[in-house]
């Protein structure tokens, strides 16, 4: 109800670089409501649900508002309509064809076709993604349904559409693909592509763990397994692990969906138990350099799950202040745009204080953590730093700082794999 508040006066609920002028520039072509109604429906061709799927505690997807949407939607449109209803919602294999069976016989003369369009795009990236996709993709059943997806990608297939100021770069590469498949291939591309996502990062953070104990470089290492064409370069930055409210919800529907089948999906599994275990890795190096957490008092950089957005679901920053909390440490937080966020999960006490300026989240503290690499960090004044921080211990956990500089401070520098 709020967000819709929100949302008609042009403002937007959540942090998203270049939306908000985006909405502002459509706001007379836009109508926000709470409800669907028939005047909302009337007449439209395509409809496409894009509600939550939030996880279960078995780690499933949990449908329960894709099926009130698409009830409300059934519901409203007129006899006879013609209309695509595409999913955008991520959802697991085999939901679309439910839809079709659940809903298909409260479809006035089987003219509203369920069609499968993921959605590929990243949180503080997402107006470029959606205007520069790498592919579209639908999954479907008929003809005139890919026919209504790809008139309304249209502008996106062929680029013609205004660029928004703020985009600067990247806008030189290919059109999109639009590939066409079933509705069961279309929403696996999206839990495969996910996964294997993450998998990547897992991968790169296996091997950061070994280049700790040979003396190796990951981000040398990364360089060079990236640069070979049939790698890339990107998803292998090696760190404290992947967040966020895409990845650890997907990898683990995407384990419950193999379950249900008989299909075991073990490199997806060790995908997440490797993630889980970086956490622990990053806190035992912190708690064997201060010789215990017990009254220690930490800085704390970087809350949400990546920088550029204010969320901090699944935030591996967020888990880390909270197990430290338990261990006994006082922590001095600090984000550029998410400490709101953070607030509402871990509310303020003795233990922990967020701090608007980083300079004095870092006074006194016998350590500092890097956990979301705003770039930032990377511009502090570090002999400032030097002079108020009690002790000199820096661990980063997302390898942006510069080593040698930070050593020539006299800071015993700790990154991730290097
Ligand atoms: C992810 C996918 O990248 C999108 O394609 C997808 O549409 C989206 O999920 C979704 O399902 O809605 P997002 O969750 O916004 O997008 O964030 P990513 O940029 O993928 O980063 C996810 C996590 O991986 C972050 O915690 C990030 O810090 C971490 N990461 C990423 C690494 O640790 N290393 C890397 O090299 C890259």
């Amino acid at each position: 109800m709020q967000s819709q508040v929100h949302l008609s006066w042009g403002k937007l609920p959540i942090y998203e670089p270049g939306l908000d002028d985006l909405l502002q520039k459509s706001r007379s072509r836009i109508t926000f409501s709470n409800k669907v109604n028939r005047t909302l429906l009337n007449g439209s061709e395509l409809v496409i649900i894009a509600v939550g799927t939030p996880p279960k505690d078995d780690g499933d997807a949990d449908l329960t508002f894709l099926h009130d949407a698409v009830e409300e939607v059934i519901s409203c449109l007129e006899e006879g309509a013609r209309t695509v209803v595409a999913i955008k919602s991520t959802v697991p294999v085999g939901t679309n064809d439910m839809l079709v069976e659940k809903f298909g016989s409260m479809l006035p003369g089987h003219r509203v076709q369920f069609v499968s369009n993921p959605e590929f795009l990243r949180e503080g990236h997402a107006v470029y993604d959606m205007l520069y996709p790498d592919r579209i993709v639908v999954g479907a059943r008929d003809r005139d349904a890919v026919g209504a997806l790809r008139e309304a990608y249209g502008p996106i297939l062929q680029r013609s559409f205004v660029k928004p100021d703020f985009i600067t770069d990247g806008t030189e590469k290919d059109l999109p693909y639009f590939i066409v498949t079933t509705p069961k291939s279309a929403e696996l591309v999206k839990y495969a592509s996910n996964a294997f996502l993450a998998l990547k990062i897992s991968y790169i953070n296996e091997i950061a763990m070994l280049c700790e104990k040979v003396g190796a470089n990951v981000e040398d290492v990364a360089l060079g397994m990236g640069t070979d064409s049939r790698i890339g370069r990107s998803f292998l930055n090696a760190g404290i692990g992947w967040g966020g409210s895409c990845f650890p919800k997907d990898t683990s529907a995407l384990i419950r969906t193999g379950e249900k089948h008989g299909s075991e999906l073990s490199i997806v599994r060790a995908a997440v138990k490797v993630n889980v275990s970086m956490k622990d890795y990053f806190l035992q190096n912190i708690e064997s350099a201060l010789g215990g957490l017990e009254g220690k008092v930490i800085a704390v950089l970087g809350l949400s799950f990546k920088p550029n957005t204010d969320d901090v679901r699944d935030s591996p920053a967020i888990e880390l202040v909270d197990r430290l909390l338990k261990k006994g440490a006082i922590i001095k937080a600090t984000d550029p745009i998410a400490i709101d966020n953070a607030r509402k999960v871990l509310p303020e006490s003795g233990k922990i204080v967020y701090e608007e300026d980083v300079y004095k989240a870092l006074e006194d503290v016998d350590c500092v953590l890097i956990t979301t690499e705003w770039p930032q960090w990377s511009k502090l004044d570090f002999e400032r730093v030097a002079r108020i921080v009690r002790q000199k211990f820096i661990f980063d956990g997302r390898n942006c700082l510069d080593k040698e500089l930070l050593e020539g401070l006299g800071f015993i520098y700790k990154g991730v794999g290097k």
